[in-house]
């Protein structure tokens, strides 16, 4: 996609920084008073109301979450020998070639084959650079495996090594036993050292020819301590913000350039190693970050995408794709299959492969097959591959997205009769649909009026713009119907330069910003049902897209302030929406001071939120109408700083995040200075 800023987003003045900071000086230094109406709680607020927005953008699944260390481990990739090189530039090799006959199967034919040179002394082998370098941890473990056939020759082992920036050894194993058959070895590494850019070095013992695939290092150190697991503190990160959804797997990459490089998710389940890995879409998408060498391996797939929900306590929310390939790009469509020659939609009688020209009848049927495979019984023929993965128990799918970021009417003709199919088998699904990239325009207005008509559950808006646009669209849904779909806020995210900007970062003016905004997400808690931030994850030395709500590296990583202020946000979402009424009968959002309020029934507890964007202290006086119980003290989460540039990295990861403190409350006001630039969510105990 060549994202034009300027055409979804128009630039708009950075000028008003300016009016925010003047306004601030002149405010008075008396309290400003709201009012919180503990005895009127309106809407439920949507129990799983933040969330997660996962796509495999900026190295997020290899070389992120997903911590195989091994780069094009199966030479399936179109450039075939990617983050592989020849010891010592080939000396020892006559030939070190990428083939294909009898391969190990026929998802997986490609192989390497190592020839050494006759009569050359000193190492033979192949070197694998990982993603960017490998991170290895001192005394860590990390099991080798691959697969070895040897042909003529003494080649009957090899020697695996873990390199160091400065070439020394940081762990080595020896494997010996290779035949003229395929079979797989396994060896286990221990690290003597911790490195952020570590490679791999296999030597060959012997001379002669050797045919290697497979060739996989993965920590034992994962999630769950599985071993196709997930990086544990990625992970981490995740679930401490008590996700309500995990959206995955995207995002664009739902939808491919083309239709063949389209998600599919049935290439993406059972033996990890038969998974064929597809070009990542953003590989080339910005030149100015161009990574030619982005792939998807799959080893983070859909059975991993739901294992993880589980883990986290999150609901899976997958996205599949509407039979478009990115409007971005060559916005492909598959012809529109018994939809429209049997003048109405219905649902396919049986799978059909996905080869060929795919009409929507197949995009359909994966979809229902999706549910199955979720939620079947093992006597089905999805459910059952969940079985055999290990994973007896439905993974209880509640909803599923259709499209992604689609718009237009190819969009709205081809939503229809899989909406359709999907409810007549699956009544129970609730279904997100698409409003396009902008949140407004033609198209976006023609979309949600659609939709609504349709009765669509769920349409996602997504948001990309500068700071101020979120602070001045707080009230944006204010002004929504009460009675149409919910809306799911998919992906937001400010931007501090423009759209697409390689200049953009994570800053607090970004973060408080979509803090002001998140203010009228929890107010109209009974038109937004899920929220999101968009992208998630992003290597440092491998992105495509910033801002991003985690970064990090081969080792560590940590939260922008945008990930405390959605954490915040979760962890503080409340039950129950109470309405705030803000002093002397200002908007909420006027003079730069932003507030919503829940009830937190279970704990008993009031929660007040609250922004305040503007370079000076600002007491207000807050009166908690008609509570009952109130505590005497409560208790307060601030995230604050001066300078709305400040920025979290990995040198210092908790630079700008909550501090906590308490404060006293008199009779039914409490009274708390917010301190400039601030996020303060605050928390008393007291009921209707
Ligand atoms: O979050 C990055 C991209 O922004 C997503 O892939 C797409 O849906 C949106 O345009």
């Amino acid at each position: 996609m060549k994202f034009t800023p300027t055409l979804r987003f128009p630039a708009l003045a950075t000028g008003l920084t300016l009016l925010g900071t003047l306004a601030a000086s002149a405010q008075s230094a008396a309290p400003a008073s709201l009012t919180v109406q503990v005895n009127k709680p309106g809407a439920a607020v949507n129990k799983n109301m933040y969330g997660l927005f996962f796509e495999d953008i900026n190295f997020a699944a290899d070389g992120g979450l997903y911590p195989e260390l091994v780069k094009n481990k199966s030479f399936e990739t179109d450039a075939r020998l990617i983050g592989w090189k020849a010891l010592q530039g080939a000396a020892n090799l006559d030939t070190y070639s990428v083939r294909n006959e009898q391969g190990l199967t026929a998802s997986n034919s490609h192989y390497v084959r190592l020839t050494t040179r006759n009569g050359a002394s000193g190492e033979a082998g192949l070197e694998n650079e990982g993603f960017r370098g490998m991170g290895i941890k001192q005394g860590g473990e990390y099991t080798l495996s691959f697969y070895a056939r040897r042909g003529a020759g003494s080649i009957n082992g090899l020697t695996a090594t873990l390199v160091g920036e400065k070439g020394e050894n940081l762990g080595q194993v020896a494997v010996t036993g290779f035949t003229d058959q395929w079979k797989q070895y396994t060896a286990v590494v221990r690290a003597t050292g911790t490195q952020n850019k570590a490679h791999l070095k296999l030597v060959l013992n012997g001379t002669g020819t050797v045919d290697l695939d497979v060739i996989s290092l993965f920590p034992k150190d994962t999630w769950n301590h599985r071993p196709n697991g997930l990086r544990t503190d990625l992970v981490q990160l995740l679930k401490d913000m008590k996700p309500g959804f995990l959206r995955f797997p995207g995002g664009c990459i739902v939808e491919g350039r083309t239709l063949s490089e389209r998600y599919q998710w049935k290439e993406t389940i059972g033996d990890v190693a038969s998974r064929t890995p597809l070009v990542n879409r953003w590989n080339m998408e910005f030149k100015h970050r161009s990574t030619p060498d982005y792939y998807q391996s799959f080893g983070l797939g859909f059975f991993e995408y739901f294992q993880l929900s589980e883990d986290i306590g999150a609901e899976p929310l997958p996205i599949l794709n509407v039979g478009m390939a990115c409007q971005f790009n060559s916005g492909e469509l598959a012809p529109m299959g018994s939809a429209s020659t049997k003048g109405g939609p219905s649902a396919p009688a049986a799978a059909a492969p996905n080869t060929g020209d795919p009409s929507l009848d197949i995009f359909i049927q994966d979809a229902l097959d999706l549910i199955e495979f979720a939620n079947g019984p093992a006597s089905s023929t999805w459910g059952a591959k969940r079985v055999a993965m290990g994973h007896p128990a439905p993974f209880n799918l509640k909803m599923i997205g259709i499209g992604n970021e689609q718009w237009g009417p190819q969009y709205l003709e081809r939503y229809e009769p899989f909406a359709k199919a999907v409810k007549a088998k699956y009544p129970k699904i609730d279904i997100v649909s698409s409003a396009g990239p902008s949140p407004d325009g033609d198209l976006f207005d023609k979309a949600s009026k659609r939709l609504g008509e349709l009765k669509a559950e769920y349409v996602d808006e997504h948001y990309y713009a500068l700071p101020q646009w979120f602070r001045e669209h707080a009230d944006r849904y204010d002004k929504y119907a009460r009675t149409g779909p919910k809306i799911f806020a998919g992906e937001y995210a400010a931007q501090s330069v423009a759209i697409g900007s390689p200049d953009n970062k994570n800053t607090w003016d970004c973060a408080i910003s979509e803090a002001a905004f998140m203010t009228g997400l929890e107010r109209n808690a009974d038109v937004v049902g899920m929220a999101s931030y968009a992208p998630l994850f992003a290597n440092v030395d491998a992105w495509q897209w910033t801002p991003d709500m985690i970064w990090f590296d081969n080792l560590n990583s940590y939260g922008s302030p945008s990930y405390y202020v959605q954490k915040m946000y979760a962890l503080n979402k409340g039950t129950k929406v109470l309405p705030v009424t803000m002093p002397s009968g200002t908007k909420n959002g006027a003079d730069n001071l932003f507030a919503s309020a829940v009830a937190d029934e279970p704990a008993g507890e009031v929660v007040v939120k609250l922004v305040n964007y503007s370079g000076s202290p600002r007491p207000v006086s807050i009166n908690l109408a008609g509570a009952k119980g109130l505590g005497k003290t409560g208790r307060a989460q601030t995230m604050a700083s001066a300078d709305l540039q400040t920025q979290n990295s990995l040198a210092e990861p908790k630079k700008l995040a909550p501090q906590e403190s308490t404060f006293a409350v008199k009779g039914s006001t409490l009274t708390y200075t917010l301190a400039p630039n601030s996020f303060t969510v605050l928390r008393v105990a007291g009921k209707k």
